[in-house]
């Protein structure tokens, strides 16, 4: 039994163990921002309570999708890829091609073959030949197309399938029109679990020509270091007249054919060798394939990409990794593929890349955050919403330049743009990019943090709720003689808690984990909800139990009332402190933990006080919020400001 919020910390095996996933899984559950490593730069250590906190959630079915995300790379089905369709019509006919193509078991490289061959035939690219002579003549002689000839033969000579009559069906269907639309059927028939394992999850058009019109000119050289089926290879072609200037790398053999055939099929006139290369570009990529003909190492004026995140490294390519990309500690893909592209970023090239929004904030990227900012000039960070619809995390698109200077980040949120101090991410702890702090936002917290205060660091009591290891069996609906209401997070509202539904029997050696009971028992205590993105107490004297959706603050600053944290934490200036500062969804005893409590007069408190009596007895807050705007002396043109970015 865990008696309350300990600093005991506990490995990674033992935390894998503890959550029933793999220690891989640990660290992209680490990366992905669900769980929190207890020391700075050592993935390894883990707070107990943290865990027992997450397992509980997990088991009480509160986070139905981070339990499938750990089950995703054995997965064997397969997805429609929603997100990259433009028309009802192109997802009716590409479900129909895949159910095809999976109903007779073409094995996937001989399907894409067979489909470009349809592709290329119908766009009159196979002229002096046919699909069966390039299936099994010698020679393949493709009028006037030398290099097309010799990529599908060795296209050809690397399927190991043999040929079915059905195969030749594919040549016949009716291929929607889009340029990369053998990599969207390609993503509509690949295994869940193969996917998850190379990060193969392709960028959307639209994503990809906003950072192309962004970024590249036509004459510019252009990499995609993972490429895929060529999506932002296709749309820097868009752009360029001259393939030669175009290159991409890709580990997975089939999609760079894929690619290859789709950049013939685009410039359709010419004869040329597509620098689209089948390589490991973090571990076996031999550089020379970059060369000019001058034997230059090939240096890009741009680069962009969505690369892998979260991929799984085995011991010998992880030693290679952190021999290689020293700077990186994390063992993150995409971290590694950040550091190998940057170094190829030509002096005032630029470089755009799709990632996971964790990169801007979560502990364990602070090593790529620290290298980037100070290697580099970072020109602008966009939020997106959900690009991806089988991927949990949302995407963050960040540009950077290989200049030096001092020019202001653009950001583009949600809702707005602005721009901020390069520097500031530099002053920040882990290098944090909090983008969601603009210059007035910077000023206000400025100004908040330089009132005399304390914080409820060492000067409080912390306890978890209950986890009983099965609320199934423990939790009733009923009321009885023998059980007692326990409140949950959702009962918990600002200074209020609403009659709990639920009944527990309180028989805490029954139980995964209690806090000491006199916490519970506590002659008054607050109770805040812990999955929130506003901070919400309330305050007890009833000695309730709680569940371990809402947690337990007994403050102990001497001369200071436990209703004036409440009423402070409740009041809107805290949200805004709390959001800006944070920007989470959980409400951390750490980040409690940095929220000021100011030093008053008695008669402020006592002020505090009697509203909060007004405010229990039916009153609005208003009052409390403007009072605590006062304490912390803000102009009316701040208070507007607060207002209008608290959620
Ligand atoms: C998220 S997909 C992106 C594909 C394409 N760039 C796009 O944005 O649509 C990631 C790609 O990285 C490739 N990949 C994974 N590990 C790689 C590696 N070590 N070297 C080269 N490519 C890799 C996968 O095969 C996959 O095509």
């Amino acid at each position: 039994m865990k008696p309350f919020q300990s600093e005991k910390h506990i490995s990674a095996s033992e935390t894998a163990q503890m959550l029933g996933i793999s220690e891989t899984s640990v660290k992209n559950w680490v990366r992905h921002g669900f769980i929190e490593t207890a020391v700075n730069d050592k993935d390894n250590c883990f707070l107990e309570d943290d865990v027992i906190s997450l397992r509980s959630r997990i088991l009480s079915g509160d986070l139905k999708r981070l339990n499938s995300r750990a089950n995703k790379s054995n997965s064997l089905k397969t997805f429609m890829p929603e997100e990259l369709f433009e028309t009802e019509e192109e997802k009716r006919s590409v479900s129909e091609i895949s159910s095809f193509i999976m109903r007779h078991n073409v094995d996937v490289s001989s399907a894409m073959f067979f489909l470009s061959l349809n592709l290329l035939q119908r766009k009159g690219m196979l002229e002096g030949t046919s699909p069966e002579e390039i299936l099994y003549s010698q020679d393949i002689n493709i009028k006037k197309r030398k290099r097309l000839s010799e990529t599908l033969l060795s296209w050809r000579d690397s399927l190991t399938a043999e040929v079915k009559p059905e195969f030749f069906e594919i040549l016949k269907v009716r291929i929607p029109d889009h340029s990369n639309i053998t990599g969207i059927i390609y993503q509509s028939i690949l295994i869940e679990g193969d996917k998850s394992k190379l990060g193969m999850y392709y960028t959307p058009d639209k994503v990809v020509s906003e950072i192309i019109g962004r970024i590249a000119s036509p004459d510019n050289t252009f990499l995609d270091p993972c490429c895929g089926t060529g999506q932002f290879l296709l749309a820097f072609s868009d752009i360029t007249d001259n393939p030669e200037n175009i290159y991409g790398i890709d580990i997975d053999p089939i999609a760079v054919n894929v690619a290859k055939i789709n950049l013939f099929m685009k410039y359709s006139n010419a004869d040329f060798n597509p620098k689209i290369f089948y390589a490991d570009s973090l571990l076996d990529f031999n550089e020379s394939i970059l060369m000019d003909d001058m034997n230059r190492f090939s240096e890009f004026d741009c680069i962009a990409t969505n690369p892998p995140w979260g991929s799984h490294f085995n011991k010998k390519e992880l030693k290679y990794l952190k021999n290689y990309y020293p700077e990186i500690l994390s063992g993150e893909s995409f971290s590694y593929f950040l550091v190998k592209s940057l170094r190829m970023l030509k002096t005032g090239g630029v470089l755009s890349f799709v990632l996971p929004e964790s990169i801007l904030n979560v502990k364990i990227h602070s090593d790529i955050r620290k290298y980037i900012f100070n290697n580099y000039h970072i020109s602008r960070i966009e939020q997106k919403k959900k690009i991806f619809k089988n991927v949990f995390s949302t995407a963050a698109v960040i540009d950077i330049c290989n200049i030096e200077s001092t020019e202001d980040v653009e950001i583009v949120n949600i809702c707005d743009s602005y721009k901020i101090d390069n520097e500031r991410f530099g002053r920040n702890s882990n290098f944090i990019f909090d983008i969601n702090v603009d210059s007035a936002d910077e000023k206000i917290l400025g100004k908040v943090y330089s009132c005399p205060y304390l914080t409820l660091k060492e000067n409080a009591i912390w306890a978890l709720g209950v986890v009983t290891g099965n609320n199934s069996k423990y939790i009733q609906e009923e009321k009885n003689q023998w059980n007692e209401p326990v409140i949950k997070g959702k009962d918990v509202s600002s200074f209020r808690i609403s009659d709990p539904d639920t009944f527990i029997k309180f028989e805490p050696h029954k139980f995964q984990q209690t806090a000491d009971v006199s916490f519970y028992r506590s002659k008054e205590k607050l109770i805040y909800k812990y999955i929130s993105n506003r901070l919400i107490f309330a305050y007890d004297k009833e000695q309730r139990i709680t569940l371990n959706s809402a947690n337990i603050l007994i403050p102990q600053i001497s001369g200071v009332d436990i209703k004036v944290i409440m009423a402070l934490f409740n009041s809107e200036l805290y949200q805004y402190i709390f959001q800006k500062k944070f920007s989470s969804v959980k409400v951390l005893r750490s980040h409690l933990e940095e929220l000021p409590v100011p030093q008053l007069k008695e008669e402020q408190y006592n002020y505090i006080l009697k509203l909060v009596k007004e405010i229990e007895a039916g009153s609005s807050i208003d009052d409390l919020n403007e009072y605590v705007y006062k304490i912390f002396k803000l102009k009316k043109s701040e208070i507007v400001h607060v207002k209008s970015r608290v959620k």
